[in-house]
């Protein structure tokens, strides 16, 4: 039997995760779909249940530590072990710094609890039966989490974090037989950027990055699935994504220059 769990599973990377993982395991599979939209994981579950995968939706929110630690709680109750759980869940922002209002910056320390603590308090509850199941975890950072982005100050912090802390863990769990990977996506054709805050911390509605060259989703997900299942230490997505991050150690201006290309005219710093 494997479980694997996945925050975010209700849509995007994480659903996507699911769909291969379920078309690739037949059975023998359980997988634990969690999110906040209980009408999007039941749909992503059939999907995966039609694929011979067993399925438990568990609606949660990954920036309330009491709902993260009751998804593992409710998987252990349920199955008894966790093959592999899936840091997946994470919201997106765009805005120039200089345009948040002190009022505003709360939004901030939202984000870090989604994109960071929501990973921290999954893996500190799951720990003890990923050691258990000599397991994996996976960590979706992003480039921008390897790379600081102009108008996405508040989202590379966020993922400068978690990669920072996976990295960390990893050294401290591999004698115990446990797997990290962290995954860093560049820009994948998902509607992250359109529901991220902007400003003001409401929904963008719009994506502040140029799309033209976005990975697929099932790409994305395909990449990171083979990186977790060979224990690979990192998978770092697209040429330029793996060219930046050697770049920035000789030329660092030349990666701030390839940084800001990446945004679209109107989201650039005026
Ligand atoms: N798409 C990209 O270009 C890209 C690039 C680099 C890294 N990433 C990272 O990849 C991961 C997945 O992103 P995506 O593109 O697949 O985004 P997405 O399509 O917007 O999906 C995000 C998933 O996270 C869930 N989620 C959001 N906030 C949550 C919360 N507070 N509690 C529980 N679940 C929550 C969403 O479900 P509910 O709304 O139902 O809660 C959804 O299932 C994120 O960590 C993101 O930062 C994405």
């Amino acid at each position: 039997m494997n479980v694997t769990i996945i925050t975010g599973g209700s849509d995007g990377i994480g659903a996507e995760m699911a769909r291969q993982l379920a078309a690739r395991h037949k059975d023998g599979l359980t997988l634990v779909l969690a999110a906040r939209s209980p009408d999007k994981l039941q749909a992503v579950a059939a999907q995966c249940g039609g694929l011979g995968a067993r399925t438990l939706c568990v609606p949660m929110d990954v920036a309330e530590e009491a709902q993260c630690r009751a998804l593992v709680d409710r998987t252990l109750a349920e199955f008894g072990r966790i093959d592999a759980l899936v840091n997946n869940a994470g919201m997106s922002a765009q805005a120039l710094f200089e345009d948040v209002k002190a009022e505003d910056l709360h939004w901030y320390e939202t984000l870090m609890k989604i994109n960071l603590w929501g990973a921290v308090w999954c893996t500190h509850a799951a720990l003890p039966a990923l050691k258990e199941s000599r397991g994996r975890i996976v960590a979706v950072s992003s480039l921008s989490g390897l790379v600081g982005v102009p108008g996405r100050t508040a989202y590379s912090a966020t993922k400068f974090a978690m990669s920072g802390f996976f990295e960390a863990l990893r050294t401290e769990v591999k004698l115990r037989g446990v797997s990290v990977t962290t995954a860093y996506p560049g820009v994948v054709t998902t509607q992250i950027r359109h529901r991220g805050y902007n400003a003001q911390g409401r929904p963008l509605g719009m994506s502040g990055l140029k799309e033209e060259d976005a990975m697929s989703v099932e790409e994305c997900a395909r990449l990171i699935i083979e990186g977790m299942d060979r224990r690979d230490r990192e998978v770092v997505m697209t040429a330029k994504g793996k060219l930046g991050r050697f770049i920035k150690l000789l030329a660092p201006g030349v990666v701030e220059n390839m940084a800001l290309k990446v945004l679209k005219d109107e989201a650039r710093p005026h």
